[in-house]
């Protein structure tokens, strides 16, 4: 018997039958699935910059933003109106692109990827949510979730079941087929909810989702998209002008003169 090592790095001794030998195989590659499930840096913005003509004159909107984000972790996105908050997202999704800098995820410069990799990229790790919900009103509640899987390949009686389950999550089991206009504005967001996240994405980017809810509504949907990236250890984005629903993000930055800062008092 080996000493000094922990168990899952002991070798077994020549002579033990191959099944032996892929369990433990099997047990180490599960292990190390653990470990990369760990905390790590996802995120990597690296001296963005990004600027629009304005009457002429470049104003510049996004100024060498540097940022390290770990998956699993919330952010809550702060900043006045016009500071760059969309477009920072927009930039990370590689919906915009950067003048200058560096988008990295999980080990991969997707900045300097080229339609349709880029497509593909975002159509895969990212979900969105939007103010206005942005939903497609001639599809039912299913149909609107279904929609993302299928640009994804996932089709069929899996791709309804996968929908289903996620409109059970956010609490709309028993409305799969009504149509998107018979939805109120916060049961809309929730189908939003569930759109985002149906494909499993890594990271998910939220731009004001609680900004067209009334307070009350606002105060149900924010826990309920934290708790699901929670769940899922997936990463948050998330631009709200709300400073207490900010504040039960894991962290709050703020857009200030085009970077990304510890927010002032
Ligand atoms: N496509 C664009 N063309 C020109 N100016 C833009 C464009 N997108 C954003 N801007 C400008 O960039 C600034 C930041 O906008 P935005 O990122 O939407 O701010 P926020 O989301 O923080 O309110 C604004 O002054 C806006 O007018
Ligand atoms: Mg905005």
């Amino acid at each position: 018997m080996e000493k000094g090592r922990p168990a899952r790095f002991r070798i077994p001794p020549i002579g033990l039958g191959v099944r032996v030998r892929q369990r433990q195989i099997l047990r180490q590659c599960r292990l190390s699935a653990q470990f990369t499930q760990a905390i790590h840096t996802l995120l990597i913005l690296k001296k963005l910059s990004r600027s629009f003509r304005e009457g002429g004159r470049e104003h510049r909107v996004l100024d060498s933003v540097d940022a390290r984000i770990s998956n699993g972790e919330s952010v809550a996105i702060i900043g006045r109106s016009g500071s760059g908050k969309s477009t920072l997202l927009n930039v990370i999704s590689g919906i915009d692109r950067t003048d200058t800098g560096t988008v990295e995820f999980d080990g991969r410069e997707v900045s300097s990827l080229r339609e349709p990799e880029r497509t593909r990229f975002r159509r895969q790790h990212i979900g969105f949510i939007y103010q206005f919900f942005n939903l497609v009103p001639t599809l039912n509640a299913e149909e609107n979730v279904r929609l993302v899987l299928e640009l994804n390949g996932v089709r069929g009686a899996e791709a309804r079941r996968r929908s289903q389950a996620m409109l059970t999550e956010v609490g709309l089991g028993d409305r799969l087929s009504s149509a998107i206009d018979t939805f109120s504005g916060g049961e809309q967001q929730r189908v939003a909810i569930a759109r985002a996240l149906v494909h499993e994405p890594q990271l998910l980017l939220a731009d004001e989702p609680t900004g067209n809810l009334d307070e009350e509504t606002a105060r149900q949907v924010f826990p309920l998209v934290l708790a699901l990236v929670r769940k899922r250890g997936a990463m948050l984005l998330l631009v709200t002008h709300d400073r207490a629903l900010a504040a039960t993000a894991d962290r709050t930055l703020e857009m200030r003169e085009g970077r990304l800062i510890e927010p002032s008092k």
